[in-house]
């Protein structure tokens, strides 16, 4: 080939992973997020790039490659998937008679893509190769029905707030908080006033579309995540002296005289699709961190708050679905968050994370460390489609957020 012009081109394709999982990897390891030289948090994915949209109804992979002459090389790729999430609701009257039943209010459903895990090799960027699997997974969007498009990113991430925002027409829609507490090496008590519940999948479901389905984002498909193998439970925290696992009736007559305050919430196993790993710290940092988690194994009745292992690869148990009622609702997710914690660390995992919305009264009773966790993750969004009927909440990119907002564990 010396000195003939080779042929440079890039095509935009599904993901291969017969071919393609080494070249996606290596965009993987050189993405690590965080400007070099400082901290970065290295994400492993299992030997499976897909698997952080895999648990979705529908879902498409696609690479970048780069092809000069004979030689093929992966530079990018981007994930998406596409389900029916509330974006509102609407006052309906129940029975056949409609003047007879006191009007509710029910969920309005929209099919929405998610995109996720967009990534362009250092060595690539600014070629508009990011602009390009944007829009090739916005077509596949648009084919399969989505009417709205979104995503999570840091707010810093000028590089991806410009290239949705300004190039992609997205405009900033909800700013969440990721919420991360470690993972100690001693038991976190459990208020004695309190009794957990591990609930049925059928009767976490019940509950779950009675008083939250008209909650923003809520999956209308929420029995595949109950039911996926990812979900190490459900959770209900009741008043001591109310149930107990015995006597609990089903959550049909529970809700028919609920007790004054109670509280749920979900788990979600993702150690067993990802592991972290902070990158970049130094030894003496890391040491000081060893010489607290050493006391805390070895003290464990003095509950040392030690930092956890975090410089190795670790997992992490996601709460979602939290949700409570009554004037001590905050102190019954506070019990449900100690219960999660206890089983994240006989299940060996680093840290406990959710999401929940700025406005969530109840996030007063999550423990987190406030250096681990993101006050404000900016989830962006778009209208797919000018074609779309209003329906009857109108463009939901221009409504206000709710007091709570429900974070699909599949997408985290
Ligand atoms: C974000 C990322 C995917 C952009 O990929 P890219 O191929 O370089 O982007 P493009 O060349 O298509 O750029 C399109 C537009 O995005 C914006 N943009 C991209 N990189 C930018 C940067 N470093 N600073 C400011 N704006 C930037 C610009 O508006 C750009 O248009 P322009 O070049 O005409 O000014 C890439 O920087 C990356 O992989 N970053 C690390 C992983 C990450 O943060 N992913 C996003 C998580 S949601």
């Amino acid at each position: 080939m010396d000195g003939e012009e080779r042929k440079v081109s890039l095509v935009v394709r599904n993901y291969d992973p017969k071919t393609d999982l080494l070249g996606v990897e290596d965009v993987e390891r050189r993405c690590e997020v965080g400007p070099s030289g400082e901290l970065s948090l290295f994400t492993d994915l299992l030997g499976d790039p897909i698997c952080r949209v895999r648990n979705s109804p529908a879902y498409l992979m696609l690479v970048a490659e780069s092809i000069i002459g004979e030689e093929k090389e992966i530079v990018g790729m981007i994930r998406g998937c596409i389900k029916t999430v509330t974006c509102g609701k609407k006052l309906s009257r129940n029975g056949k008679n409609n003047n007879e039943a006191t009007p509710k209010p029910v969920p309005v459903y929209t099919k929405v893509a998610y995109v996720l895990g967009l990534r362009v090799s250092p060595s690539h960027r600014r070629m508009g190769i990011g602009l390009k699997l944007v829009r090739d997974m916005e077509e596949w969007f648009r084919k399969n029905g989505a009417e709205y498009s979104y995503l999570a990113t840091d707010n810093d991430n000028q590089a991806s707030v410009n290239l949705f925002t300004d190039k992609c027409g997205y405009s900033k829609f909800r700013t969440p908080s990721i919420l991360v507490n470690p993972v100690f090496a001693h038991r976190v008590r459990v208020s004695s006033r309190v009794t957990v519940i591990k609930l049925p999948p059928s009767d976490a479901e019940f509950l779950y579309r009675k008083r939250y389905a008209t909650t923003e984002f809520f999956p209308r498909d929420i029995d595949s995540v109950l039911n996926n193998k990812l979900t190490l439970g459900t959770f209900l925290a009741v008043p001591r002296g109310t149930y107990t696992a015995q006597t609990w009736p089903g959550s049909n007559r529970f809700l028919s005289s609920p007790p004054e305050s109670w509280a749920l919430l979900s788990v979600w196993n993702a150690k067993d699709v990802f592991t972290l790993e902070v990158r970049g710290v130094s030894r003496v940092k890391r040491t000081l961190a060893k010489t607290t988690r050493v006391l805390d194994r070895a003290l464990p009745w003095l509950r040392l708050p030690s930092v956890p292992e975090v410089f190795k690869p670790f997992g992490l148990h996601f709460l979602y679905g939290l949700g409570g009622e009554g004037p001590r609702a905050v102190k019954f997710v506070k019990a449900l968050c100690a219960h999660a914690h206890n089983l994240a660390k006989e299940r060996g995992c680093g840290v406990v994370a959710t999401e929940v919305s700025s406005h969530e009264p109840l996030r007063l009773g999550i423990p987190h460390w406030k250096r681990l966790s993101c006050a404000e993750d900016l989830w962006c969004i778009k209208r797919l489609g000018e074609d779309y009927s209003d329906g009857s909440v109108g463009d939901w990119t221009k409504s206000p957020p709710g007091l709570s907002i429900f974070v699909d564990p599949r997408e985290i």
